[in-house]
């Protein structure tokens, strides 16, 4: 995390007032990809990465947002009903629903400082939101349940920002627990904490690929997804999502979808079921069924999903046999950014050191790897 000390200082300086700071984290998922808008499971935690937000209120109706990140500020006249293909949208959008839900916002001037990598798979965008959501609400002092304002950051994504994506980053963001991993039931929102022992490091290794859940790929495989389910669905109604979908469905009436629906929706089904075991795995403490089931979803999400890349590929494929190794795969919305690694405590460093040699010396890009634990949700820095 940035300094808070600092970022106190900059608010002041910029805005003549002392600025309440919330911490909204990114996350990475450990298992379960593109399971969460077809209503499935994913099994994501909290990071120490994380964007701080600084607020203060203001009296003449004006917002004023600055990121120390993009060295910029504007300053809108209240809340906008419309994006603007700015980075505002972000922390707008979030401003802007909450506004719509029935909040009356006042003026503010808004401080965001991030260390999360940006485009990195690791949900910069999630943690800008929560944290704008938390500092918005402090300053007309109301308290939203976390699975209720993960929706509304999720809406503000989808319906301002105008990216298509689930409720996981802005779940776990939300309601991450320390030390824990959190199966989430994306249809209800129930959730289960799973333990990461201390003896297991999140090693994420940073391909240095860029991806946007606001590009391309991400809605074409999301809409490729849900041709496979709606084929399945004309002959089971009671198939809304994939998560209702079994393995046999896509035996009876696969050869009907698409060739490339039929491989997303293969992926979908499978990864629900993987994400369930990987839970069942890490409470049981079977670090070997968690590390094949993420080599197996990692298969998966590149030949049948085909959402990752071949440096991603590279970056998984050379960390098979470093000592430490339990599981890799590719982590978030797809097409670049990280693999998660999950490795024993005591050979991280190692790990790290060998796998950022290996991929330098295989692609000529020297990657950012960083050797991570669960955090805990967003909150208020006293
Ligand atoms: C991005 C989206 C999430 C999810 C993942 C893929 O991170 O924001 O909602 O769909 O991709 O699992």
């Amino acid at each position: 995390m940035h300094d808070p000390k600092i970022f106190r200082s900059m608010h002041k300086d910029r805005f003549q007032a002392e600025p309440a700071i919330f911490v909204g984290p990114g996350r990475v998922n450990l298992i379960g990809e593109h399971t969460d808008y077809a209503e499935g499971f994913v099994m994501p935690a909290a990071i120490n990465f994380c964007t701080l937000a600084g607020i203060s209120p203001r009296t003449d109706g004006k917002i004023a947002i600055y990121s120390e990140n993009q060295g910029e500020e504007k300053v809108f006249d209240g809340v906008q009903a419309a994006r603007s293909q700015h980075w505002t949208d972000y922390p707008m959008g979030v401003t802007a629903i909450l506004a719509g839900v029935g909040y009356t916002i006042p003026g503010f001037n808004l401080s965001i400082w991030s260390d999360v990598p940006l485009s990195s798979g690791l949900s910069s965008s999630a943690a800008l939101e929560v944290a704008t959501a938390l500092a918005v609400l402090s300053l007309v002092d109301a308290e939203v349940p976390g699975p209720r304002l993960a929706r509304l950051c999720q809406r503000a994504e989808n319906e301002f920002v105008g990216a298509n994506c689930g409720i996981m980053d802005q779940f776990i963001s939300l309601n991450a627990k320390k030390d824990h991993a959190l199966l989430l039931d994306c249809r209800d929102l129930s959730f289960k904490l799973a333990p990461i022992p201390d003896s297991v490091a999140l090693v994420i290794a940073n391909t240095m690929v860029k991806h946007s859940v606001a590009g391309g790929d991400y809605p074409t495989r999301r809409r490729e997804s849900e041709a496979g389910c709606a084929v399945i669905a004309r002959h089971r109604p009671g198939v809304p999502f994939l998560r209702d979908a079994t393995l046999d469905d896509l035996v009876q009436w696969g050869q009907e979808m698409e060739p490339k629906s039929y491989l997303r929706a293969k992926h979908v089904i499978g990864e629900n079921l993987r994400t369930v075991a990987a839970c069942e795995a890490l409470l049981q403490g079977n670090m070997k069924e968690l590390g094949r089931l993420m080599a197996e979803a990692h298969r998966s999400y590149s030949q049948d999903f085909e959402g990752s890349c071949p440096e991603a590929d590279a970056m998984v494929e050379l960390a098979q046999g470093l000592p430490g190794l339990i599981g890799a795969r590719l982590t978030g919305g797809g097409f670049g950014g990280c693999t998660i690694n999950l490795v024993e405590q005591k050979e991280a460093a190692a790990f790290a050191q060998a796998l950022g040699a290996r991929y330098a010396e295989k692609t000529g890009i020297a990657p950012q790897i960083h050797i991570c634990h669960a955090s805990g949700g967003a909150h208020r820095l006293e």
